[in-house]
């Protein structure tokens, strides 16, 4: 299962990359939400392997090109993470797979096709970049910590994170945005970010990073503390030594005004 995401990852990835900057036509999906034909081209690539391998899987993708059946696996694929960066020839996006067996990750990928950077993990092995193993930062400060946010689409829950921001901007290192939460989070189990939260989130953006994070030693949890699940909108990832400075700002009551 872990050779089949990375090879769907690979070939949707090519495909994302040959079409970039200029050869994809673009639709709009909703409030400042953007799909293209590479996005449905990715996914169905991705689908279609996955199907003929493991027929009888149950596969959600963005897209919606998935299928319900009764098997404990569960595919869950974000075919092209970073579709308005794509579109505005911003080169940061990756494509996003998990699996989980009821609700238990069990394989994760994000394949960066233009950097060529596979990240992966499988439960109980290690988190690899192109083989290599991976870890999280070893910042034990939020001072000098670089934490990663995305805005969303809306505007409320864009105001939700500028108050957030309000209580970490003053505290922390310094602060990014990728516009891509697949490829942060990435980035948190490679140590290159030490901390990323979001509460617009959906299940295909953190499938694959929430497993590839814990491998890498790192920590999810939703935004107040509890453990995180795929199907919560709001997840603080950081490399664990963080994590509990962060939630303290975070539950400041007016951080949640
Ligand atoms: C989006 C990206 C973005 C995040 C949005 C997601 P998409 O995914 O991950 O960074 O801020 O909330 O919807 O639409 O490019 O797959
Ligand atoms: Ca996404
Ligand atoms: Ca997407």
């Amino acid at each position: 299962m872990l050779h089949t995401a990375i090879e769907a990852a690979h070939r949707a990835g090519r495909m994302i990359a040959e079409r970039y900057p200029d050869g994809h036509t673009l639709t709009i999906k909703g409030y400042r939400d953007l799909v293209t034909d590479a996005d449905t081209a990715a996914e169905a690539l991705i689908i279609d392997l996955i199907r003929e391998r493991f027929p009888d899987h149950t596969i959600v993708s963005e897209e919606g090109g998935g299928s319900e059946s009764s098997s404990d696996y569960t595919w869950i694929v974000d075919p092209l993470d970073g579709t308005t960066n794509y579109v505005h020839h911003h080169p940061v996006f990756a494509v996003s797979i998990g699996l989980v067996k009821r609700g238990d990750p069990l394989v994760g990928v994000i394949y960066d096709p233009l950097r060529e950077h596979m990240f992966v993990a499988d439960r109980g092995g290690e988190a690899r970049l192109n083989g290599v193993p991976i870890h999280v930062s070893r910042v034990a400060n939020l001072g000098n910590a670089m934490v990663g946010l995305d805005w969303g689409h809306s505007n409320e829950v864009r105001k939700r994170i500028l108050l957030y921001l309000h209580q970490i901007a003053p505290h922390c290192g310094t602060l990014r945005v990728l516009g891509s939460a697949a490829l942060a989070m990435a980035y948190v189990a490679a140590g290159w970010l030490d901390a990323y939260f979001h509460i617009g989130l959906k299940p295909w953006d953190t499938a694959a990073g929430m497993l590839i994070i814990s491998e890498a030693g790192g920590r999810c949890s939703t935004l107040e503390g509890e453990p995180y699940r795929v199907d919560l909108p709001g997840c603080l990832s950081t490399n664990s030594l963080i994590h509990d400075e962060l939630l303290v700002l975070m539950r400041r009551p007016d951080a949640l005004a």
